[in-house]
């Protein structure tokens, strides 16, 4: 097998996003550019990965905390060939290098296969595309027979080199103990001052190592992003792109122009999401799931046949089949829905599991409790589970009946079939079966008259 290296050019400052976050750790889809990049690059199991930071100094490398990527700074800047340059020491000198970009964000993990394939049998292999507007690519120029003979940049190219379409994207693929001794041949003697990676291309036809061209299959895989103007277009593009698979797998969309997914969104089958929703880290949606319009789901699995109604929000839940949930439900990390709870709406629910055919279906808050099952929880229910130090659960079993406006001071336990009447504030187990209740008497004065406001003389 041959050893795969991989490095990520990601130094740029990225003058015109204007932001003192750099570049590449501006989000796309919920999660940095780089990322993204690092993410379609692993997927080919890279022996070794390198990139190459800079401007934004140590933020960068410190956003990956996870990743066993190398990081190598290049200072100063002096062009992309500069910056590979700083990555040849940390890379395994037999096999090849994949050179990408960290501003170029959706690039297909088969598009680079098919790219380092061709380099595999020892070619120089460049990705390169024809564009409708080629201003200010570095330009592919051919031979009379269509062989590739260099690649020259725009700012230094003739009028009629000018007319080429076809560019170089930037990415490419070289044997690497060839890169090496190339990259440290090149000059900087031209328009910008700058050590140019794409000499290597004219350096290698001197040498008769043959460059060939892959083509992505879609232009946006080669897109970089130097503007939010271009970050927001290629968000579109991404997000168009994730709504055409939904629907391809058979997801109803309301319209695949109001998805956001910023994650992973598996669906079963006949499932249907209105307009408006956004699904964030990895979403589960059962057979027949429906989503209405303005939902926010982030990091949640949910059974068959369950309907969740506008504008609810759900963090962190396991939901079963056939709940009804909201509108205006919020479900927080640590929920638990078993089959057949209603969640209904300014309901909010955390570190909770509510059992089999449950329901809070208005106005309440239930926070670290275990619900068992037909349990119903009245309007304006809530636990104190929060001593303003600790946190406390509150335990309801099987078949309890909450009256409207309850407190359950947690600690505390209602057994088994309870039932507690409207208002009470419970501080105390509530035995099962009985009826529990702590209110103050009502009275009423007889003959008591409204005050009558006094004239002013
Ligand atoms: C480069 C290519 C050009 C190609 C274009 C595609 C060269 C000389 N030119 O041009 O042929 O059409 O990309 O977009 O390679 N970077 C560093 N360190 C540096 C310089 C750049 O890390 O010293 C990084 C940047 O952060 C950026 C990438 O390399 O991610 C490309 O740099 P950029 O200056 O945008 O190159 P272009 O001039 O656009
Ligand atoms: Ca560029």
């Amino acid at each position: 097998m041959t050893a795969l290296n991989v490095v990520v050019l990601a130094a740029g400052q990225g003058k015109r996003m204007y932001s003192n976050l750099p570049k590449v750790l501006h989000k796309l889809a919920g999660k940095p550019m780089l990322q993204h990049v690092m993410d379609s690059a692993n997927a080919l199991s890279p022996s070794k990965m390198c990139v190459i930071y800079g401007h934004g100094g140590g933020t960068v490398p410190s956003a990956f905390p996870e990743s066993s990527a190398i990081w190598a700074k290049q200072e100063p800047q002096l062009g992309t060939g500069h910056a590979v340059m700083q990555a040849i020491p940390h890379l395994e000198q037999d096999g090849l290098t994949l050179i990408l970009y960290g501003d170029v964000p959706l690039t297909r993990a088969e598009t680079l296969t098919a790219l380092t394939d061709v380099a595999k049998t020892g070619k120089l292999a460049v990705l390169t595309i024809e564009l409708a507007d080629p201003t200010g690519y570095g330009r592919i120029v051919r031979d009379g027979k269509g062989n590739i003979t260099g690649i020259v940049e725009h700012k230094d190219a003739t009028p009629e080199q000018h007319k080429i379409r076809e560019v170089n994207t930037g990415i490419m693929a070289v044997p690497t103990q060839r890169l090496s001794r190339w990259l440290s041949q090149l000059k900087n003697d031209n328009a910008q001052k700058e050590y140019y990676l794409t000499d290597i291309i004219a350096m290698a036809v001197s040498e008769n190592v043959p460059v060939a061209a892959v083509h992505p299959s879609a232009e946006w895989e080669t897109l970089g992003i130097n503007s939010k103007v271009q970050l927001a277009q290629l968000e579109r593009t991404h997000q168009s792109n994730i709504a055409q698979a939904l629907l391809e797998r058979g997801v109803t969309l309301a319209d695949p122009a109001r998805i956001d997914v910023r994650g992973t969104l598996t669906c079963g089958n006949d499932v249907f999401i209105d307009i408006n929703c956004v699904f964030e880290g990895n979403v589960t949606l059962g057979d027949n799931v429906s989503i209405a319009s303005g939902c926010v789901l982030k990091n949640v699995t949910i059974a068959n046949d369950t309907q969740i109604a506008p504008y609810s929000v759900l963090d962190d839940a396991i939901v079963g089949a056939d709940c009804r949930i909201g509108p205006y439900a919020r479900l927080r990390p640590g929920t638990k829905l078993a089959d057949g709870a209603h969640v209904g709406n300014f309901v909010e629910l955390k570190n909770t599991e509510l059992g089999k055919g449950s329901k809070a279906n208005h106005l309440a808050y239930v926070g670290d409790a275990t619900v068992g099952s037909n349990v119903n929880i009245g309007a304006g229910t809530i636990t104190c589970n929060y001593d303003g130090a600790n946190k406390y659960r509150t335990i309801i079993e099987d078949d309890v009946f909450i009256g409207s406006d309850t407190q359950l001071v947690a600690p505390v336990t209602v057994r088994k079939g309870a039932t507690l009447g409207a208002g009470t504030t419970l501080t105390k187990d509530a035995p099962a079966g009985e009826l529990t209740i702590s209110r103050a008497k009502q009275v009423t004065i007889p003959g008591w008259k409204r005050p009558v406001k006094t004239s002013k003389k």
